[in-house]
């Protein structure tokens, strides 16, 4: 039986815990810092910033003043668009480490693909990499054809690809391609913004074991071996999207839902990005 605490062995060996909390469009401190708190209290253990989140420093001055030791807690964070290349990703990374007030970030992800530059911003994450400043690199918003254009020359394979995905864009295809690549999964907007709650389906599925539709769609990813970042900034509703380790999702209850697929983004293509030049407005 999975459970909360669960952590994914990451293709380097680093254990990652698979289910998350994500931290964009939170921006106010102090709600921030409530959000964290519900977050640390009810057990979550990884982190998910972005330099673009413009968060990164309050997430820093949370944990310094928590009584989580640095090795208890995993933070995921993300280079932007425009600090890509060897040198800016260098030295974006650096302030991300400032900011967040650590030696070292657990996971540092390109966070999206772009045609120019595109192999000089890997190979900054290789060199941080290998100083032993990140315990893992990996992309997000990378599809196959960037995956394989990346493996052309890249020393590190990814570990992790964080990808749009939930039940009206499950991106299963993708998913197929990055387990036999040996990369995790990570869903971000795991609820889809909130768009599939009112889904009778999810509804009439929750009601059977009690459960919330967000907790169902957690629950599917879970069962479909897709690591988790959902954001809430309430604290009841951090707490309930950790609670889906109590019940499983039949054979057929997990069909119903991936029928929900309407190939329908919350967000942008990440082709859109790779071929676009600065500058940039999301
Ligand atoms: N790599 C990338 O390009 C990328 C892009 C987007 C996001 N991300 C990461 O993924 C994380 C999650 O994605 P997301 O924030 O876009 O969307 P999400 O987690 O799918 O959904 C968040 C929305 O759902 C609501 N919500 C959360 N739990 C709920 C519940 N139990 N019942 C009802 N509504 C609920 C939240 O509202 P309240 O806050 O009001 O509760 C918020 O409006 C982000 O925070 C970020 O860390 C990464």
């Amino acid at each position: 039986m999975k459970s909360f605490t669960d952590k994914v062995r990451l293709n380097n060996g680093v254990l990652m815990p698979r289910h998350g909390f994500g931290a964009y469009k939170l921006v106010d401190e102090n709600e921030l810092h409530r959000s964290l708190e519900a977050a640390a209290l009810a057990g979550y253990r990884l982190f998910d910033t972005a330099q673009f989140y413009h968060n990164e420093k309050y997430i820093g001055d949370f944990f310094r003043s928590s009584n989580l030791n640095r090795e208890d807690y995993f933070i995921t964070t993300k280079v932007w668009n425009t600090e890509q290349g060897y040198d800016k990703t260098l030295k974006a990374f650096e302030n991300s480490l400032k900011r967040l007030k650590v030696d070292y970030i657990d996971l540092y992800l390109v966070h999206w693909p772009k045609i120019e530059p595109f192999f000089e911003t890997w190979k900054a994450l290789e060199r941080l990499y290998d100083k032993g400043l990140i315990r893992a690199i990996g992309v997000s918003n990378f599809e196959a054809h960037h995956l394989d254009r990346l493996m052309t020359k890249a020393n590190v394979l990814p570990a992790v690809d964080q990808l749009e995905t939930h039940p009206y864009f499950p991106n299963h295809l993708l998913h197929r391609y990055l387990e036999e690549l040996g990369i995790v999964h990570q869903a971000w907007s795991p609820l889809g913004r909130g768009v599939a709650l009112k889904e009778p389906a999810l509804k009439k599925i929750g009601k059977k074991y009690g459960k919330t539709p967000a907790q169902v769609i957690l629950r599917w990813h879970v069962q479909n071996d897709i690591s988790i970042i959902p954001k809430s900034e309430k604290p009841e509703r951090i707490r309930e999207n950790a609670e889906i380790y109590d019940f499983e999702l039949s054979r057929e209850e997990m069909l119903i839902i991936q029928k929900l697929n309407r190939g329908e983004r919350v967000s942008h293509a990440p082709d859109v990005v790779y071929v676009r030049t600065e500058p940039e407005e999301f």
